[in-house]
């Protein structure tokens, strides 16, 4: 199964739009239901209004109405398996479980397995 995912964010990293970096992510997340949401990273001039890949990809599933995310795979032309930013750890850590699966992946397809909470231990998770 994730090796599914791990093709479906290979596939969304194709439609990165990056004329600044040249350096395409992508991301694919699965919700409970089986239902698949893709996302790529998309740059702008003012460098700061970046979307990372991961979170195009979240915020597609919460935005057409999906709360229940089961595991998310990242893909970046990185040699070792591509590590997510700090804040797309934190918008992890927001809508998925501690205990969720993270697969990151090479552009060799080496992968790294590991949680939500391995990301982000200690997390920052509400206003009580
Ligand atoms: N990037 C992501 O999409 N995800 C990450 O976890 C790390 C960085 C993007 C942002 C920018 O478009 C490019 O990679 C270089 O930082």
């Amino acid at each position: 199964m994730a090796i599914d995912l791990i093709r479906s964010a290979i596939e969304a990293s194709q439609n990165a739009y990056v004329p600044y970096s040249h350096f395409p992510i992508g991301a694919a997340v699965k919700a409970k239901d089986g239902q698949i949401y893709q996302g790529c990273n998309i740059e702008n001039a003012s460098f700061g209004l970046t979307n990372c890949g991961e979170r195009t990809a979240i915020f597609k599933a919460i935005s057409e109405g999906q709360r229940d995310l089961e595991e998310i795979a990242i893909y970046g032309e990185t040699q070792e398996p591509i590590s997510p930013c700090g804040a797309c750890r934190q918008v992890m850590a927001e809508f998925f479980e501690p205990t969720a699966q993270v697969t990151l992946a090479a552009k060799d397809g080496r992968t790294a397995k590991m949680t939500v909470g391995d990301l982000l231990p200690y997390s920052f998770l509400d206003l009580k």
